[in-house]
């Protein structure tokens, strides 16, 4: 009997790898590259990628970028970059490998250029009657705010992640601290900045991977400071850095069932209302009145091993770092119809 040839094996994917990477350029300002990528966190998903038998091409997010796109075909991009600069720099390179038609993972620019303004995002929430803190906008040129504002409140930068702008002296008190606390942080960081009523609290992180009715939520993880006796506590910068001396976490948290229920069906309503994509994570508090309120959302959540948290909730869930990897491609495999891969 005649034998049936098989199928020729499917050539590798070809994965581009887009990113930012610190520079190291000398600053007084101390966080100024907080939410670009190390080369290890690159090297770590290139592995990852690799391991599932990947071909990865690494395209690092310079001006060039149309260029190199033009010249090194691709199946689909793994896209990490933070941008170059401007209140909508996360959307710069997803706007660019729409522009090219590529498939890429995560959400696309409109959605990480709602979610960078932490203001804008609030205020699409509130409109679905999801509760997050009572806030002004201060806008960079304009003047501190007047009465009315509850006390104490913390400064925030805008448009920033990685807890860039957010030190350890991020909360005021009253109004002259207010004041004083908004000027410098204009002054350094250039942008409006948003200050929001402090919301006194348990942290809680939510990691989503998936999409539609496959989207999985990770039980939430609890951020939990080891010494209490600070007034206030915050997720700074100074906190994320040396976060094996001053946190730990737990996941899944010690939670009510009907406590958990409820972070998690917000944070996929979050996630739905703002059309994510494939990942993200959100930031929430719950207030010690059971009230919870909406932070943050970053749907694109740093993938640095050992450092991130979202790398952190994936691993207390079971999912090793590959397996995320993975997850968060074959998710955007299916989304982009490419099945044969996903
Ligand atoms: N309204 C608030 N009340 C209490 N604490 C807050 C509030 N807003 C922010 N924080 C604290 O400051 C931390 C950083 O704030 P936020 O998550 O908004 O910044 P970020 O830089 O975008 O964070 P990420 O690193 O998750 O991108 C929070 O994790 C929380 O500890
Ligand atoms: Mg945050």
């Amino acid at each position: 009997m005649e034998e049936i040839p098989k199928p020729d094996p499917l050539p590798p994917l070809r994965v581009g790898l887009t990113y930012n990477l610190k520079n190291n350029v000398v600053s007084d300002v101390f966080d100024n590259e907080a939410e670009y990528d190390s080369i290890e966190t690159v090297l770590a998903i290139k592995g990852a990628l690799e391991d599932q038998n990947c071909r990865v091409i690494l395209l690092e997010a310079t001006e060039d970028l149309p260029e190199k796109l033009k010249n090194r075909p691709v199946d689909i991009v793994f896209n990490i970059a933070e941008g170059i600069q401007g209140r909508g720099r996360e959307a710069q390179v997803p706007a660019i490998l729409n522009f090219f038609r590529i498939p890429f993972t995560g959400s696309d620019e409109t959605t990480l250029c709602v979610a960078l303004d932490k203001a804008l995002t609030k205020r699409v929430l509130s409109t679905y009657r999801i509760k997050t803190p009572r806030y002004r906008v201060i806008p960079k040129d304009g003047r501190t705010p007047g009465g009315g504002f509850s006390l104490p409140a913390i400064v925030k930068p805008n448009a920033e992640g990685s807890s860039k702008g957010i030190s350890d002296v991020a909360i005021a008190s009253d109004i002259h601290e207010l004041r004083g606390l908004i000027a410098k942080n204009i002054s350094v960081y250039q942008q409006d900045m948003l200050v929001e009523e402090y919301i006194d609290g348990r942290e809680f992180t939510v990691g989503i991977v998936g999409n539609g009715g496959d989207a999985r939520v990770f039980p939430p993880m609890e951020i939990i400071y080891i010494n209490s006796q600070d007034r206030y506590r915050i997720y700074s910068y100074t906190v994320k850095q040396n976060y094996k001396q001053l946190i730990r976490y737990e996941c899944p948290a010690a939670l009510s069932r009907e406590a958990e229920d409820k972070i998690i069906s917000t944070a996929r309503k979050i996630y739905s209302i703002l059309q994510c994509r494939d990942f993200a994570r959100i930031d929430f508090r719950l207030a010690n009145d059971g009230q919870l309120y909406f932070i943050e959302i970053n749907p694109l959540p740093g993938l640095a091993p050992g450092y991130s948290d979202f790398p952190m909730i994936a691993e207390f869930n079971g999912m090793d770092y590959v397996s995320l990897v993975r997850c968060v491609l074959h998710s955007a495999l299916r989304r982009h119809g490419l099945y044969f891969y996903g």
